[in-house]
């Protein structure tokens, strides 16, 4: 076993939190600015400052030990995003007479991930419409837009006016924020024993105020792709807004289908999708703040749009959620596209493919734990009879940076670009395996990395919980005291 395992403890102060996440490391190296500098500073000394701060910073995703977050990791691909990036970094998207570049851009962004979702097969099953999109600033706006258009037209075309959405347990949170936000009632679908929603249950629950369900392909905690095609049944049997939520998978599933591996349909090609997100940002190599939104018609997107004729600042129109945008990330964005190729696509996603397997054969052959269905390229995994957060505690101690789940407790490893380099699959299966006979130490004390995790569930807990968050969220606009 490691020599540097975490210290055991003694106490489970949930206050921990706090002192998890040091919101200012900076504090003692650069000065702290409370108002506007009287004087400017020069651009070599801001510079620098910004330069050492993501110096430090890149250097745990670059040692390939992050799970997600950072999808491609090559600094020449971002340095040519950038280069694209500022070209248009200033330019309001919104303003198209001054940028009509944003039409070309946004456009084909949305035609050629359409094209990689086989929007073309709607023609097929829906003579007459047309796969159309959106370009959104990443998958939480994806998820919002559709619960807005599943609303507006459950009110407008069927007079439904307390909206219901059926979701699996597992889809993303973004879609509770959207719920919230828009005065849905969410139903949320248990999975099944292979940890795909539960299309049964979906079934039952379908009431007159239904407007949609929603799927994943693949959904965060476990990377599994729903019974996508068993709800597009279910979708057509009561006229249902379908979304697919692929902004995890959206841009990386299509690639492992061509390489051979058995990935189950999701996309246009199954005729009850009415819609489907994929995040550009994530495994389409673009830098972060954007990801596409596509329809099955124009008539679903209609309900997406915002106009207002009656206001003194002028006629305003807007096509989603979002006001005015950069066109520097829609800029990067397409030169992501561009310059990746299918070719780039491809071989990227045979590599994480490829590592995928080799950490799913090293997690699969530990008997104390236990994979979560049948993953592709996110490896999710539980402890059996040792608790998975103890195991977590080791590899932070490793320098890995896994993602907890909860409700089961769990970890996944969302498999990126970085973690594709030689040896890291099996430095990870190595240190994944010293972690496991660290995590049956006896007399470890609660894990530190679990500290969260013990309080939810209940209503006590779960509003100490947004207490501690609150006060989470407000220390991370403070600046040094
Ligand atoms: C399946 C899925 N949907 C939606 C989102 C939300 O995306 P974003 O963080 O870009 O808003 C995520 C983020 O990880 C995701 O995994």
């Amino acid at each position: 076993m490691g020599q540097e395992s975490p210290e055991p403890r003694e106490s489970d102060d949930s206050q921990d939190f706090a002192s998890m996440i040091d919101f200012h490391p900076y504090r003692d190296r650069f000065e702290p600015h409370h108002r506007i500098p009287p004087e400017p500073r020069s651009r070599e000394s801001i510079l620098a400052e910004l330069g050492a701060m993501a110096e430090e910073e890149d250097r745990m995703g670059d040692a390939g030990r992050v799970s997600g977050s950072i999808y491609h990791g090559g600094h020449d691909h971002y340095r040519f995003l950038t280069e694209a990036y500022g070209l248009f970094a200033h330019v309001n998207v919104l303003q198209r007479d001054m940028y009509p570049s944003a039409t070309k851009l946004e456009g084909e962004i949305v035609a050629m991930t359409a094209s990689l979702l086989h929007g073309g097969a709607v023609s097929e099953h829906h003579p007459g419409e047309e796969v159309c999109g959106v370009v959104t600033f990443g998958g939480t706006e994806s998820l919002i837009n559709p619960m807005l258009v599943y609303r507006e037209r459950g009110r407008v075309e069927k007079g439904i006016d307390a909206p219901e959405v059926i979701i699996p347990v597992t889809a993303h949170v973004a879609l509770q924020k959207a719920a919230h936000m828009l005065g849905i009632k969410l139903l949320q679908a248990p999975v099944r024993d292979d940890w795909r929603a539960d299309v049964d249950w979906m079934r039952d629950h379908v009431t007159p105020n239904t407007v949609a369900i929603v799927g994943s392909a693949g959904n965060y905690p476990h990377g599994l792709i729903d019974p996508i095609e068993e709800m597009s049944a279910l979708a057509l049997e009561h006229d249902l807004g379908f979304h697919v939520d692929g902004c995890m998978g959206g841009f990386i599933l299509p690639w492992a289908e061509r390489l051979g591996y058995p990935i189950p349909t999701f996309d246009f090609r199954l005729p009850g999708v009415t819609s489907i997100s994929a995040d550009t940002h994530k495994f389409g190599y673009a830098l972060k703040g954007t990801s596409v939104l596509l329809y099955r018609n124009s008539t679903l997107r209609r309900y997406q749009y915002f106009s207002y004729p009656d206001w003194p600042g002028g006629i305003y129109m807007s096509p989603g959620l979002s006001g005015s945008r950069s066109g520097g990330v829609v800029a990067a964005a397409w030169a992501a596209m561009l310059s990746l190729g299918e070719q780039g696509y491809l071989e990227i996603a045979e590599r994480i493919f490829e590592t995928a397997a080799t950490i799913l054969t090293g997690v699969a052959a530990i008997p104390e734990l236990e994979v979560f269905g049948d993953p592709t390229f996110i490896i999710a995994f539980r402890g059996r009879g040792i608790d998975i957060y103890h195991v977590n505690d080791f590899l932070i101690s490793k320098g890995w940076r896994l993602n907890a789940l909860q409700l089961p407790p769990g970890l996944h490893f969302c498999v990126t670009r970085p973690n594709t380099a030689d040896g890291v699959a099996e430095a990870f299966v190595a240190d994944l395996r010293d972690a496991v006979e660290y995590a049956k130490t006896p007399g470890l004390g609660p894990a530190r990395s679990g500290a969260l995790y013990g309080l939810g569930g209940s209503p006590e807990g779960n509003e100490a919980l947004d207490m501690l968050f609150a006060a989470a969220l407000d220390a991370m606009y403070d600046v040094v005291p």
